[in-house]
């Protein structure tokens, strides 16, 4: 049954297009090793028509499917499960750039080009597409918008969703949708494009997206600024925004929990303060050719700030490397953190002024759970994002059974921070999706309506259950 199987996609895909052997590995395993599953063949179509033939080969006979980018989940949306029946399509060789428009501010790419591709694409005709991810050169654009992705730039520009003019998708039966539209007004009916956004593959196969992009900054402020803490750093984004209004791009939020990971793990980097601060902020403000004085106005604020006492310290970098390695140091926490052996990952959002709240009741929660365990809290303060992550006790080995005994406390803390942030008007999952790892808590705190919409929408879309199957919502 393999080999008749197998000869259906070879004649779809041709030998290129299909992998088999042993070597499946970075298709079959997510990047944080949680799921290790197994996968009856990968294909690799090279364009929409091959993706279109591949699903509608799958559909009729009844084979689940897994849609597959860069393999940069954090919740394991994009690995197969355990039965080796399933098949991964992996989109990575749809990586041609279709279109640009630098007039229009349009940009029309395949899902398989990373986002680094697609950021340079805009750069070469002077535009700018502003999702910034510490993954850019490994996620792709499909990946991407399939978990409708966030990162460092949301305070001014929104999540991917945000960016989105206009999609090709191919359905859970193989017929593609083609809503590929680079219009900035099109009101014309149910906005269908939004469906598969955030969907994580469970709806049909994102395979091309009409972009916004934007004009690029001519230059930029970037700045640390050392802070007492949450509550200083809020306290402080009211009147950085105050000052400069929507321009300000980056507000990240890093406690000296995660800036000493960092720069435990990566020597290279060098503490920016002469002092350990209790928390630092980066800040980045892109400039527009047209205006100048930033620098000063941002030097005056902080120069006031300090006088008053809200703000303890801060360093502008004057050239781009010294703001890369403010970057570096920001970039580079998560993965300090998985150098540093185990970790317990909460990805949660919060109104802003209940931010402050939940840091420090979660706190309370982790010394009650885990004695000793570290609290490695950092994230897009800007837009309510903290990435509420915690690691051992310092001493407790790597594979040592005390950290298996760490690990052991997984679901109590999860249930008490999650529970502390549905209290709190929160989201338990800000940005990195639902995936596998998820599903349990949205069943758990999402709306009953709105679950039931998801299930019967999922349930028209692909009533088969065969798109990317057990990842966001589970049938009735
Ligand atoms: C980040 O902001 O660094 C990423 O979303 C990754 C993480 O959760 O650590
Ligand atoms: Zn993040």
């Amino acid at each position: 049954m393999d080999q008749s199987l197998r000869e259906a996609l070879l004649s779809r895909v041709g030998p290129s297009g299909l992998l088999e052997g042993p070597d499946l590995d970075r298709y079959t395993t997510d990047h944080r090793r949680l799921y290790r599953g197994q996968a009856r063949f990968v294909v690799r179509p090279s364009n929409t028509a091959e993706v279109a033939a591949v699903v509608e080969l799958c559909a009729t006979q009844g084979i689940a499917m897994v849609p597959h980018g860069g393999n940069t989940s954090y919740c394991g949306g994009a690995t197969p499960d355990e039965s080796g029946l399933q098949v991964v399509i992996s989109l990575e060789r749809l990586h041609r750039i279709r279109a640009i428009d630098a007039v229009g501010g349009t940009l029309v790419v395949e899902a398989g080009c990373t986002l680094r591709a697609v950021r340079e694409a805009a750069a070469s005709v002077g535009r700018h597409f502003p999702l910034s991810l510490g993954s850019e050169g490994t996620c792709q654009i499909g990946g991407n918008l399939s978990t409708n992705a966030g990162g460092t730039q949301v305070l001014r520009h929104g999540m991917i969703r945000d960016l989105v003019l206009g999609l090709e998708v191919v359905l859970p039966d193989g017929r593609v949708l083609n809503q590929l539209r680079q219009l900035r007004k099109d009101n014309t009916g149910y906005d269908l494009k939004q469906l598969f956004i955030g969907a994580e593959g469970t709806l049909g196969i994102i395979t091309a997206a009409a972009l916004r992009i934007g004009t690029a900054p001519r230059d930029a402020l970037t700045a640390l600024v050392g802070v007492e803490s949450l509550e200083a750093t809020l306290a402080l984004l009211g009147r950085v925004r105050e000052a400069f209004g929507d321009l300000v791009e980056t507000f990240e939020y890093m406690p000296e929990s995660a800036v000493t990971l960092a720069l435990k793990h990566f020597p290279q980097l060098k503490n920016p303060f002469d002092t350990a601060h209790p928390a630092i902020v980066l800040v980045e403000i892109p400039l527009p050719a047209a205006l100048s004085g930033l620098h000063e106005s941002f030097a005056h604020l902080m120069a006031a700030e300090i006088e008053a006492g809200r703000v303890r310290d801060a360093v502008v970098a004057h050239s781009l490397s010294q703001a890369d390695s403010f970057w570096f140091l920001r970039e580079n926490i998560p993965a300090a953190q998985t150098r540093e052996g185990a970790s317990l990952k909460h990805d949660v959002s919060l109104p802003l002024d209940r931010l402050a709240e939940f840091e420090q009741r979660g706190l309370r929660i982790i010394a009650d759970l885990i004695p000793g365990g570290r609290s490695i809290g950092y994230g897009h303060a800007g837009d309510g994002n903290l990435h509420f992550n915690v690691s051992p006790a310092l001493g407790i080995e790597k594979n040592s059974a005390l950290e298996a005994a760490f690990l052991g406390h997984k679901e109590s803390l999860m249930r008490a921070l999650h529970d502390l942030v549905a209290e709190l008007g929160g989201s338990f999952s800000a940005e990195h999706g639902i995936g596998r790892l998820k599903v349990d808590e949205l069943a758990r705190y999402e709306d009953p309506v709105a679950l039931d919409l998801m299930t019967r929408i999922k349930q028209v879309l692909d009533p088969n259950r065969l798109m990317n199957p057990g990842k966001v919502v589970l049938p009735k």
